[in-house]
């Protein structure tokens, strides 16, 4: 098991499989999940933990759990995944032979406001650009999630219009097709 990261007042962790009922209970949390196409079934959940684990045993990294120090709880998942759907600009990063790697986070709604989204991807952001290497991180959302924009905007992470794209994982026409790309450079990353 490899070493957490820890920040003041969370700790970045593997899931483990005692995690998943409370995992399954924040993907199945209809506020938590409104920009994605829909909530998750407790197996969509476990198979998403299995998926979250293969990559973490495939790249070193991945969607790390975030557990509250003061309490102990599983509060959310913050972390770094390789992006391998077609999109513009993830096909321009591999053409160029560089891994795309995305941050991304999901928090219960009951600790949302607290700044622990943030907190918790800058220890995710130096490990990327740190330990793991990366040259460039990128964060994506539907135009709407302004709560995670506005992460995304704490962080330093730059809109790219010229970048933003259809997610293809969703049928053409689907209301949340559309996504906004942001990009953080390891050189502008201020820990
Ligand atoms: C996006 C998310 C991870 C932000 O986490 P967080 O720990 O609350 O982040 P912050 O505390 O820094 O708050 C970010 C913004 O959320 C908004 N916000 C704060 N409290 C909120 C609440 N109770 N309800 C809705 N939005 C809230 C504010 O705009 C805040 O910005 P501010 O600090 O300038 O006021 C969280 O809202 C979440 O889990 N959302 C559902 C999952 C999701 O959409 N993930 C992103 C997919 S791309």
């Amino acid at each position: 098991m490899e070493t957490p990261l820890e920040t003041g007042r969370l700790l970045l962790r593997r899931l483990r499989a005692d995690d998943l009922d409370s995992f399954a209970a924040m993907n199945a949390d209809a506020a938590v999940m409104r920009y994605f196409r829909s909530p998750l079934t407790h197996d969509e959940s476990a198979a998403f933990m299995q998926r979250i684990d293969t990559h973490f045993d495939t790249h070193g990294f991945g969607f790390w759990a975030v557990e509250e120090i003061s309490s102990g709880n599983l509060v959310g998942l913050t972390g770094l995944a390789r992006v391998m759907f077609d999109a513009p600009f993830a096909n321009d990063a591999r053409a160029l032979g560089a891994p795309c790697v995305e941050i991304g986070w999901r928090f219960v709604a009951g600790v949302w406001g607290r700044g622990y989204a943030p907190e918790a991807a800058r220890a995710a952001l130096a490990a990327g650009f740190g330990r793991f290497g990366l040259d460039e991180i990128v964060a994506f959302t539907v135009p709407d999630n302004a709560p995670s924009r506005r992460v995304m905007q704490k962080l330093g992470m730059t809109h790219s219009p010229a970048d933003d794209f259809e997610h293809p994982n969703l049928p053409e026409g689907h209301a949340l097709r559309p996504h906004v790309l942001y990009r953080l450079k390891a050189a502008d990353f201020a820990d």
